[in-house]
């Protein structure tokens, strides 16, 4: 696969590239677009022939999810990730967040406490917010280099009756950890416990970074299975996210029964024509594309940490285990929040996701999307060295001899 090729998106509206969202969020329409966690590469060539041959067919009426499906979901997952999914506990819904927002209506009530681990994907933010339950910060604590959960505090916030959810974010967005087996074990034993619901997102599932491997969360336990619903979709790892599906997985009876229930009274359980062909096809045919992609995503991490290594060391590159994410660390350079943001936006004309919109936890770094052709990664990194040539150097003077002072 040819991944540096360059594809300009311009051609039809995306929110990561038009003027308007690079205007409206960083205030410079010129600014290098990786904010988005969405990648500028094409899908699988596999997947474009299949729609390609859907859209020929020329009869769109309604669709459903045929037995082919549901064989290409299963069969990915138990040879990539030894996960052996019951097509018994599959549920749909529109997209990930739809089924964490119905999850969490389904196993909490309003001014419940859901518990997060900022920093993280800040969308659940919003649906905690818009379903009236209050949120419940279980930060992650960095320690040399790496991010870790504080299970003492997640103990803690589990034992208060009024918390009944912890949304799981595996592996975690921005901070690129992939939660090994034995910290997934803890989790579930702890919210076992007390009774904590576990809502997993595992969309960003397929990136993982040998020698890391992600693990399903469903996977690692019975208890884990009896007490947590999984959120699991292609659209990150095939670049088909504007083509909105996703698939929930709930072992326990009762709770699926439940899930099923509200996607048919709402009539959210309904598939798109192309949606269901694409997924198919990236499940069925996509391992091999994939595989290289991985190997490509890699090289642009390396690219990062020899540039900033080389160019410039203040800035630190927090190693990712999996994603298509880098998480960077600007915090030596001793800015705020809004400092650094406008450093990022104005000055260095790079559009990444400034940290504080992951939490306060964030603050004083930047989420870099590297799922892009390596030489806009490198035209990025290029205009960060210039950007911060000053400020290095007068980072270099000792306090006080700056005669402009
Ligand atoms: C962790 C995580 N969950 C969910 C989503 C969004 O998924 P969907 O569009 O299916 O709701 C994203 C997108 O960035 C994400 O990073």
């Amino acid at each position: 696969m040819n991944f540096d090729e360059y594809i300009d998106r311009n051609e039809y509206p995306t929110l990561k590239w038009s003027g308007a969202f690079l205007s409206e969020y960083f205030g410079n329409e010129e600014a290098i677009p990786m904010s988005v966690a969405d990648m500028d590469l094409k899908a699988p060539p596999a997947v474009i022939a299949q729609l390609h041959k859907r859209v020929t067919h020329g009869i769109y009426g309604y669709a459903f999810r045929p037995d082919s499906y549901f064989n290409a979901l299963e069969t990915w997952y138990q040879n990539r990730h030894g996960w052996r999914i019951d097509q018994k506990h599959i549920g749909a819904s529109p997209s990930i967040l739809s089924a964490v927002s119905i999850l969490i209506n389904q196993h909490s009530s309003e001014g419940d406490g859901v518990i997060l681990q900022p920093p993280v994907f800040f969308e659940f933010r919003t649906v905690i917010r818009s379903n009236k339950r209050k949120i419940v910060k279980n930060p992650l604590n960095l320690i040399e280099g790496r991010y870790r959960i504080d299970f003492d505090d997640l103990e803690l916030k589990a034992s208060d009756p009024n918390n009944k959810i912890l949304i799981l974010c595996n592996p975690h967005n921005p901070v690129a950890r992939v939660w090994t087996r034995a910290e997934l074990e803890q989790i579930a034993e702890i919210c076992e416990r007390h009774d904590v619901f576990v809502i997993a997102d595992e969309i960003h599932g397929d990136f993982f970074f040998p020698p890391h491997k992600y693990t399903p969360y469903l996977n690692v336990s019975e208890t884990a299975v009896q007490n947590g619903a999984a959120c699991i979709s292609p659209a990150k790892t095939f670049n088909i996210s504007g083509m909105v599906d996703a698939i929930t997985i709930i072992p326990h009876e009762k709770h699926r029964q439940r899930f099923h229930k509200f996607a048919h009274r709402h009539q959210i359980h309904k598939v798109n024509v192309f949606a269901s062909v694409a997924m198919e096809a990236t499940y069925r045919d996509g391992a091999a594309w994939l595989d290289e992609l991985l190997l490509y995503i890699q090289g642009n991490v390396d690219l990062v940490r020899e540039h900033l290594q080389k160019n410039n060391p203040r800035v630190s590159l927090i190693e990712p285990e999996g994603t298509f994410l880098v998480w960077l660390d600007f915090r030596e350079l001793g800015w705020d929040a809004k400092e650094l943001e406008r450093f990022l936006s104005q000055k260095a004309q790079v559009a990444l996701a400034p940290g504080y919109w992951f939490g306060r936890e964030g603050v004083g770094f930047a989420r870099m999307t590297i799922g892009c052709p390596r030489e806009t990664v490198r035209s990025a990194l290029n205009n960060l060295t210039a950007a911060l040539r000053p400020a290095q150097a007068a980072g270099c003077d000792p306090p006080g001899t700056n005669i402009d002072n």
